[in-house]
């Protein structure tokens, strides 16, 4: 790691008025998330002790050992504390945006990056029985019964007149070209550019001729893990896209929610049960993010936006923890993963909302959850055959499988060159929300709960013009001991339950 992490480190002690050893922070600086272990490390030394030593890190991190999957081929990679403290009510697990790039040159920056997401997607994806004979593509040879690869997808094209596919996947230690027959199992699911993805090949007879794939193995969510329950009796509402700032912001609406989270609509006892609010993004409407959007702005000033949310958030009752992240409309940099938003917005919000970036990962009561706000939809969208902003959990499910939110450079979701690729989606949770597609959409996929949180935000001219067409003042209501849900519409006087399940 290079100097601007560890200066960030050390500021960061500095300003919690601890001292941190040489040792120590060499030790923090080697962990996969040194930003979320030091804010660990002071909350364990406390008022205890002005010094964090290397001792102090290795017992911390000896906490941090991951949990063991019941009866799975992987292990969630959560910290054991978490999993056994479902009475924990909110522990921060991971934060996308680790620190500013280290690189001073663009190109060394995203290797960086590109390596980080090769290396942790491939820890998922080694040692499985399905990629036997796994060797680094510059070893590959013709081994009896196929050899496996594990690469990262840089190019995919069609043979002229069969119609084959010829995928170029790149490792750490080189390319290599691979045949993907037309209609084998692997050919069915669309290759993303930058996914990572194991290969098993067989070899073909004869001078010249590629490597076919005989299957296709994705990083994916492991069909058997540990999986987070709270205590009965605890509840999560998510929410996304306020737009708070727009003349489209529902504000009637937003009123309806208020009454209902007071006990002071229908289902009291319901809503009385509800202790954290997830938001997944676009919490104001901001300035200049999309052509002559002033013309759409109740409140022009974006300062201005971010203290009336504070306002609004303070009509909620304060026993609820609000858990933020950023959005495309949001003040802080576009680049994913986004840092959470800086002080001089947020200053005047009530003490109960927890700032964090996009996307990041918390347990609620030992529930694991992902929160990203869901650019990459943008892009996602029109590479998957059939895929829709009406069906963004279809889309929620392909990011599982690769196990990354947004793997495709170069497009419409800028991404930013950090030396950690926390974009990856790692631990798998058991609940991803996103938004940005401002619809409503619940589904399952091995067990994990997927939600597009709607938006408060009627249609605006903008999304008439491309076509989308919101499903706003929605919210599901997620009871964190079953994972079951109550799905509400607040955009009537009385909330309006749509549906309840497991
Ligand atoms: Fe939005």
């Amino acid at each position: 790691m290079a100097g601007g992490l560890r200066e960030h480190l050390v500021a960061y002690f500095e300003e919690q008025h601890k001292l941190v050893e040489a040792g120590a922070l060499q030790l923090i600086l080697t962990q996969n998330q040194p930003l979320v272990l030091s804010r660990e490390l002071v909350e364990r030394v406390g008022a205890d002790s002005p010094f964090v030593t290397r001792e102090i890190v290795e017992a911390a991190l000896a906490q941090r050992r991951p949990a063991r999957a019941v009866g799975g081929d992987l292990a969630s990679e959560v910290p054991a504390t978490v999993r056994l403290a479902p009475t924990v009510p909110f522990e921060l697990l991971r934060e996308g945006f680790t620190g500013p790039p280290v690189a001073t040159q663009p190109i060394a920056a995203y290797e960086a990056l590109f390596q980080s997401r090769f290396r942790q997607l491939a820890r998922l994806l080694r040692g499985r029985p399905q990629l036997p004979n796994l060797c680094p593509v510059k070893e590959l040879r013709a081994f009896d019964g196929g050899a496996s690869v594990i690469g990262m997808v840089r190019e995919v094209r069609e043979t002229p007149q069969r119609h084959h596919l010829i995928l170029t996947v790149d490792d750490e230690s080189g390319s290599l070209e691979v045949l993907v027959p037309r209609d084998s199992p692997g050919s069915r699911t669309t290759f993303l550019p930058d996914e990572v993805v194991g290969l098993h090949l067989q070899f073909a007879k004869g001078p010249g001729k590629l490597p076919r794939v005989a299957a296709v193995e994705r990083p994916d969510v492991p069909h058997t893990r540990a999986v987070g329950r709270s205590p009965a009796g605890v509840r999560a509402i998510f929410l996304s896209d306020l737009h708070v700032g727009s003349r489209s912001f529902l504000s009637e609406s937003w009123g309806h929610l208020v009454d209902f989270l007071r006990g002071e609509g229908p289902n009291p006892e319901l809503a009385a049960t509800i202790d954290h609010v997830v938001v997944a993004g676009d919490l104001v409407d901001g300035i200049g993010i999309y052509p002559r959007q002033e013309r759409d702005l109740a409140i022009a000033d974006v300062v201005e936006q971010y203290a009336e949310l504070g306002r609004r958030f303070r009509e909620l009752p304060d026993r609820l923890t609000i858990v933020t992240i950023p959005g495309n409309h949001d003040a802080v940099c576009p680049a994913e993963p986004q840092p959470a938003l800086p002080a001089n917005v947020s200053h005047g919000w009530p003490t109960n909302v927890r700032i964090l970036s996009n996307p990041s990962t918390f347990a609620l009561h030992g529930v694991v959850i992902q929160a990203y706000h869901g650019r990459s939809f943008d892009d996602l969208i029109p590479a998957l055959p059939g895929a829709s902003y009406a069906r963004p959990t279809d889309v929620m499910k392909r990011m599982l499988q690769m196990r990354h939110l947004a793997p495709i450079y170069g497009d419409r979701t800028p991404l930013a060159p950090l030396p950690q690729d926390g974009l990856v989606i790692d631990p798998a949770p058991d609940i991803l929300v996103t938004g940005h597609a401002h619809t409503f959409g619940v589904d399952r996929y091995r067990g994990v709960l997927l939600l597009n949180a709607s938006t408060w935000q009627a249609e605006t001219e903008y999304q008439r013009m491309r076509n989308i067409s919101p499903v706003p003042a929605r919210a599901a209501v997620v009871d964190l001991a079953t994972l079951g849900l109550a799905a509400f519409d607040f955009s009537g006087r009385a909330p309006v339950i749509l549906g309840a399940g497991a």
